[in-house]
């Protein structure tokens, strides 16, 4: 039997992780056999390795080798692409068509993404799997193929299955053997060899001098998280190579390639999980931002018409575009005692000004390539919200009280409640 430093050699394998050679060593133990394994682990642990160390080192290193990835294949041809199909067996099907389980007859086959596998087609392949029979599309031919399957997948089996997107024994019958690859973040003693090696290939791929990480840089290295693991980490490197000048690599220049290292985030994160609801709930909340500041500019040059022009019904029609943004459909007069009653007097504007330094400039650009400039008006505009408000609020959002103060029709005050988003 080679020995797992062999292997790794063989296969381009980095690493010296107790974990890794685990499951290198029970990949070469089931090699000779017909086992069905499972690889599990996340994208860019390097799952793809194993399938080819199962078919080299078996008794079927001289037959076909054929991966697929079944999330890549829509879910239409899946089953002709797997199992093949008869001439007329559906339209463009001029010809009679040889799937991979026939092709790879006698060799592997590599599912990679199996829990991507529609659920009609995880009965034919549970049927392959139990008693190597199979079925073109299209035909009534029950056929038989000699097929060595290794699957793979990023995703929680069990997760899957639990929502009845995997078949359970299906399942079972793909994990005899489960090789399980570690992220790279439990891999600490491989992160900065696997570096060292990455840097050197692309220094003499890109004809340049090695890069090299200050001791900061390493700590660096070895404190991010690599959700992409080691093909994040390769790419890092060859980013790092290509781009930067001098080749001694400090530790703010590597944390510019890391966009999800710890430092550059204004939160600590834990986990994964919390990670990605923190970015999410960031966006949607950056997003309602925009759109208000959207909203409000659009009511800042309406209200600006309406002082100008003093008529609300000339304003009215010069902006019918404008009030279908900011109102939607017709204004309904129906919600409107309701409306009125729980007013809540809430001075939005001024929060608006405060959070919009927040946003980022280059979105502030689009979103503000509205924004109205002329002071004067604007001042007149914060009275006129100012006023009514204050009224508001001595009449406990009472519309008559408020617009008897004002002097102004009960109507005219639910307009400017409604422009002023009061
Ligand atoms: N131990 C390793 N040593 C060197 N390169 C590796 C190692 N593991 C993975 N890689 C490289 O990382 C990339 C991602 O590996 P891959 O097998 O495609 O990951 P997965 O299928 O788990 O998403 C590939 O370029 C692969 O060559
Ligand atoms: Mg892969």
């Amino acid at each position: 039997m080679e020995s797992i430093q062999a292997i790794k050699q063989r296969f381009g394998i980095i690493g010296n992780d107790p974990k890794l050679n685990r499951s290198i060593e029970k990949a070469i133990q089931v090699a000779p056999t017909d086992i069905s394994v499972l690889v599990t682990g996340e994208s860019g642990v390097g799952k793809e390795s194993i399938p080819k160390i199962i078919h080299q080192l078996s008794h079927r290193k001289h037959g076909k080798y054929i991966a697929v990835n079944c999330g890549a294949i829509p879910e239409g041809t899946i089953d002709s692409e797997l199992f093949g199909h008869e001439k007329g067996a559906f339209t463009g099907a001029t010809q009679t068509r040889e799937g991979y389980f026939e092709v790879a007859d006698g060799g592997t086959i590599f599912l990679d993404e199996v829990g991507e596998l529609p659920l009609t087609t995880q009965v034919r392949l549970l049927r392959v799997l139990e008693n190597g029979e199979f079925i073109k599309v299209g035909s009534s031919k029950v056929q038989k193929t000699n097929v060595r399957i290794v699957a793979a997948t990023n995703v929680n089996m069990f997760e899957a299955i639990k929502k009845e997107k995997f078949r359970e024994d299906l399942y079972y019958r793909l994990s005899t053997i489960d090789i399980h690859l570690p992220p790279l973040r439990e891999r600490k003693e491989d992160i900065h060899l696997l570096f060292r090696k990455f840097a050197s290939d692309f220094a003499l791929k890109y004809k340049m001098p090695t890069i090299k990480l200050t001791d900061e840089a390493v700590e660096v290295l070895l404190k991010n998280r690599w959700n992409g693991n080691i093909r994040q980490l390769r790419n890092a490197a060859e980013q790092i190579s290509v781009l930067e000048q001098t080749r001694t690599i400090n530790a703010p220049t590597l944390k510019g390639y890391l966009p999800n290292y710890e430092g550059n985030l204004p939160a600590v994160i834990k986990n994964s999980k919390s990670e990605s609801d923190f970015s999410s709930e960031r966006e949607i909340l950056y997003k309602v931002l925009f759109d208000m500041k959207g909203d409000l500019n659009d009511l800042k040059k309406l209200t600006m018409e309406l002082m100008k022009n003093g008529t609300t019904h000339d304003v009215q029609k010069k902006n019918e575009g404008l009030i279908q943004k900011i109102y939607g459909d017709e204004e309904d007069e129906e919600n409107y005692e309701e409306s009125v009653e729980d007013l809540e007097v809430l001075s939005i504007p001024e929060k608006m000004n405060q959070l919009s330094e927040a946003i980022d400039e280059s979105n502030d650009k689009y979103y503000f390539a509205e924004e109205v400039e002329e002071e004067e008006t604007l001042s007149l505009h914060d009275k006129e919200l100012e006023l009514i408000k204050k009224s508001l609020e001595r009449h406990q959002g009472k519309r008559k009280l408020a617009a008897a103060e004002l002097g102004i029709s009960e109507r005219t005050l639910y307009r400017k409640i409604k422009q002023y988003d009061l």
